[in-house]
């Protein structure tokens, strides 16, 4: 017998998977920008499951793919190839900065594979000892242990240590200190070009380019992680394309696959040599499955005018949340890019989540980045109608009814 929404709820909170706290809510089924729960309820998708689902749900293009690709091939190993593997390489390499691609299938794993290969890549390539690795205060990189030790944020380290050694701590938009924080034994700066779960930090001017500067000057590895901002989110396919920066290692996953699990570490030739044949490796890494969708995903969002969109829409989303912030003392500050903003509300850290429960009250839902910041990743496909609602259910949800002028 199909179990009560009340009786799933209460057999994870019996269960728990050991992550999040979850919301009360059994989402059953998507289209677009919408979510539906078991009882019909419908959602407006702000989130996008932390910004993954780029095209939003059971979209054309990326069902058509994986129906495709289940009906023939779920998974061979990397000891194979595969079509849809190859492709996607090929597309990526043909977008980007870089000459190879390593497939995973998380961000975390991602990171893993970039720091990896940049210290392989100072001990075997240039011959150096050098093997630390430059990073930032309120950075997020992921949760396994080099990953974590890359987070340079406190409460998630708390009762994980000892960390992996190697990770020397900078602080984000201040070039100074990262000059400080170079020394002999640095073999690499590991970024975010937008800082995300760290609350929605954009980059100040010349910033990333003063990163690529130093690393130039002193032999390091620039390793810029994209897996929140790359694949599109802010209105360019790689995030880096908006600041004219390129680093030498890119990190991608949540909007790649599009709602299916597919990590990419990406590498220019000189620096990928530091890895040799299984130096690193995974068992699904760029299956089929997740590669078909990769493709699909990739196609849309280099459509003509996609991009365009995302900036337009994102550009009309600050406006809204600028607007929004002269009516409501609650509203500190607007920041992003695209379709990654946030908006930072005058609230503790537990109240900033009583809004999002709010906001699911109200048909909407978002989540919090570093605390206080209400984050909006959105599907890319969202319209300034979609942004429109967004503020009305928003703007209940914190508690200002009233209602605003909106257009197409
Ligand atoms: C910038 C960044 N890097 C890495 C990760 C970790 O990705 P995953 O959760 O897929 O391991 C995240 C996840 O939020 C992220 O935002």
């Amino acid at each position: 017998m199909r179990r009560t929404t009340r009786e799933l709820v209460e057999v994870a909170g019996r269960t728990s998977s050991l992550s999040y706290a979850p919301q009360p809510v059994v989402l059953e089924r998507g289209e677009g920008m919408w979510l539906e729960d078991r009882e019909g309820e419908r959602y407006l998708d702000f989130m996008a499951g932390i910004a993954v689902s780029s095209l939003g749900h059971a979209h054309p293009a990326l069902m058509e793919a994986l129906h495709g690709q289940v009906d023939r091939l779920l998974h061979v190993s990397n000891a194979f190839l595969t079509e849809p593997q190859v492709l996607l390489q090929e597309a990526l390499v043909q977008a980007s900065f870089a000459d190879r691609v390593f497939f995973c299938n998380s961000g975390a794993e991602a990171n893993e594979a970039g720091i990896k290969l940049a210290r392989r890549y100072q001990r075997i390539v240039r011959g150096s000892s050098r093997f630390e690795v430059v990073v930032f205060a309120r950075g997020f990189h992921g949760r396994t242990y080099g990953a974590l030790s890359a987070t340079a944020q406190p409460k998630y380290h708390r009762g994980f240590e000892p960390m992996v050694p190697g990770f020397v701590e900078a602080e984000f938009n201040d070039l100074e200190s990262v000059k400080g924080a170079i020394g002999p034994h640095t073999a690499a700066i590991l970024v975010e070009p937008i800082q995300g779960e760290g609350g929605i930090v954009p980059p100040c001017d010349g910033f990333l380019a003063g990163l690529r500067t130093l690393c130039d000057e002193n032999g390091l590895v620039l390793i810029f992680d994209e897996v929140q901002c790359g694949m599109g989110r802010t209105g360019h396919l790689f995030a880096y394309e908006g600041f004219g920066v390129e680093p030498d290692i890119m990190s991608l996953a949540k909007g790649i696959g599009g709602g299916v699990p597919l990590g990419a570490m990406l590498a220019r030739e000189s620096v990928a040599r530091g890895f040799e044949r299984g130096s690193h490796a995974t068992t699904y890494g760029g299956n089929p499955l997740a590669a078909a969708a990769g493709l699909a995903v990739l196609h849309v969002l280099q459509e003509d005018g996609f991009l365009e969109r995302v900036r337009d829409v994102g550009a009309y989303f600050r406006a809204r949340a600028e607007e929004a912030k002269s009516r409501c003392p609650g509203i500190r500050e607007v920041r992003g890019l695209g379709l990654m903003n946030g908006i930072e509300v005058d609230l503790e850290a537990t109240a900033a989540s009583a809004v999002v429960v709010a906001a699911r009250r109200q048909g909407l839902l978002i989540n919090t980045a570093g605390g206080n910041v209400l984050r909006f990743v959105p599907p890319l496909i969202a319209t300034r109608r979609d942004v429109d609602e967004a503020f009305r259910r928003l703007l209940k949800a914190l508690g200002d009814t009233e209602t605003v002028a909106g257009h197409d």
